[in-house]
């Protein structure tokens, strides 16, 4: 997919309380973030945001985390986030997004802290330089 550079993406990520761009400092406490003990479900390549957006404001119970390399898409993701959860007149406390290449989650997730992964037409573009082992 070929996306204008969108200068203003990343200081708008940046800015939001439920995008974490430092996401390693909570392996293993992905709980003090969300400040329970509910499950994670993960969605890798999560894109603009439409399942995880429509998932988590329906499952209050489950914690959603996002991740999208491209900070141009991530922030439509974000932007849908607030727009499905002001709609339904919900705080935001379930969602993280995560700006990222999902190559490096085991650097942010401790052996089963994730209970669901969701891969939704992630078509992923790993470079062959930062696979292990390439
Ligand atoms: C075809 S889109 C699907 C988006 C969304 N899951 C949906 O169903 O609408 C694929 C998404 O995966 C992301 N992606 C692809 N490779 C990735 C990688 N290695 N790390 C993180 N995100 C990746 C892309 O940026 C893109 O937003």
């Amino acid at each position: 997919m070929r996306l204008r550079k969108k200068p203003w993406a990343r200081p708008e990520l940046e800015a939001c309380k439920f995008v974490v761009t430092n996401p390693s400092q909570y392996k293993g406490k992905w709980k003090d973030f969300f400040k329970n003990d509910n499950e994670i479900y993960l969605e890798l390549g999560c894109g603009r945001g439409k399942f995880i957006a429509e998932n988590a404001v329906k499952k209050e119970d489950k914690n959603f985390i996002g991740i999208d390399i491209k900070d141009e898409v991530l922030v439509y993701a974000k932007r849908r986030v607030e727009e499905v959860f002001a709609e339904n007149n919900k705080e935001i406390n379930n969602v993280a997004l995560i700006p990222m290449e999902i190559a490096f989650i085991e650097n942010i997730f401790d052996k089963d802290e994730v209970s669901r992964i969701y891969l939704n037409f992630s078509t992923p573009w790993p470079k062959k330089d930062i696979i292990k082992g390439d």
